[in-house]
């Protein structure tokens, strides 16, 4: 499973993008992150001086003290009754920093949340479910899956404010280079924003426990440079390709259960439980980012999904190798 994940990682690449595979939150490319980066360089700070000192006494004490050839050990050593000043003190200094720490904290997770939106802003409705992610545009009336393609803001004048939504169980949204986690609660909106400084792919994945595949449930962030966002919406919103030459793999598409689960605009696919397969072909990776969108492992995924991603809710559909062959060229065929 893992060589799967990593496979999937490492061989994914498009032209043109750079690819920010860093799941690193000290390399901070968004204003949120950023925030939150700085505030933890703070905290680690201020803690490694505590770590100092205290480790510091401890090993002076156990050096200077230490027992001695020298030492009688009949005698009871010195009997130290305590001292007011320096109890007084160990107890309130700690409690200082403490408030310091909150204070902080506080300030900065107030001021990520309460940030006033820029003048244009892309909303995304991000739905967790076992295991793959939802993305909806509400203001485009666009469905998509795994992939969320946003603007990127160089000049921090653009965002993308997500709203975190989940069908089932708890998930947490984190693409760390964005933004620390959110979780998506069942019957709660929870909110997110994020302003990617440079266009490129953020990797992340649901950094909640969900279920038998939580760790197969990756997350790609696409953050497109200015103009170009626009131009991937407009070829979203077209509605799935009509091939003529596809109209008996369609038919043999159409004829099978898939269409229970999926949906493909403008056909009568219209399930909701699997992700949205209008324009699968414009996407990087099948499985929330387990595999690479590639005619064999689509192949495969039809095949068995089981084998790639066990215990996920795609059943194998067991098609003869000729039904296989179609329902691939014909997903092959939504660009
Ligand atoms: Cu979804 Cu872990």
């Amino acid at each position: 499973m893992i060589v799967h994940a990593l496979a999937a990682l490492l061989q994914t690449q498009v032209p043109g993008l750079p690819e920010h595979r860093v799941a690193n939150i000290f390399k901070p490319l968004a204003s949120p992150a950023q925030s939150e980066y700085e505030i933890a360089v703070f905290v680690i700070a201020i803690t490694t001086v505590i770590f100092v000192v205290v480790g510091g006494l401890i090993v002076f004490t156990i050096v200077r003290f230490r027992r001695r050839p020298s030492d009688d050990t009949r005698q009871e050593p010195p009997q130290v009754y305590g001292s007011n000043q320096i109890e007084v003190a160990w107890t309130v200094i700690p409690i200082l920093i403490v408030f310091v720490l909150i204070g902080v904290t506080a300030r900065i997770t107030a001021g990520v949340q309460n940030a006033s939106p820029p003048a244009s802003t892309v909303k995304v409705t991000v739905i967790g479910h076992q295991w793959w992610w939802e993305v909806v545009y509400p203001d485009f009336g666009l469905t998509t899956a795994n992939e969320i393609h946003v603007p990127a803001s160089p000049d921090g004048k653009t965002a993308t404010y997500l709203t975190l939504r989940s069908m089932d169980v708890i998930h947490s949204f984190w693409v760390p280079q964005l933004s620390g986690k959110t979780d998506l609660i069942p019957n709660r909106d929870n909110f997110l924003w994020i302003d990617p400084k440079e266009a490129g792919i953020y990797l992340g994945n649901c950094a909640e426990y969900c279920g038998t595949q939580h760790a197969n449930m990756l997350l790609r962030v696409i953050a497109h440079p200015p103009g170009d966002f626009e131009k991937w919406m407009a070829e979203q919103q077209k509605p799935a390709e009509q091939n003529p030459q596809m109209t008996e793999a369609k038919a043999m598409f159409e004829s099978l259960s898939c269409i229970n689960c999926h949906t493909v605009k403008g056909t009568p696919a219209v399930g909701k439980f699997g992700p949205d397969l209008t324009h699968l072909m414009s996407r990087e990776t099948i499985g929330a980012g387990v595999l690479t969108n590639t005619a064999e492992n689509l192949r495969n995924w039809i095949n068995d999904p089981q084998v790639a991603k066990p215990g996920c809710y795609m059943p194998s559909m067991k098609l003869t190798d000729q039904e296989l062959g179609q329902v691939v060229s014909y997903l092959e065929s939504l660009k």
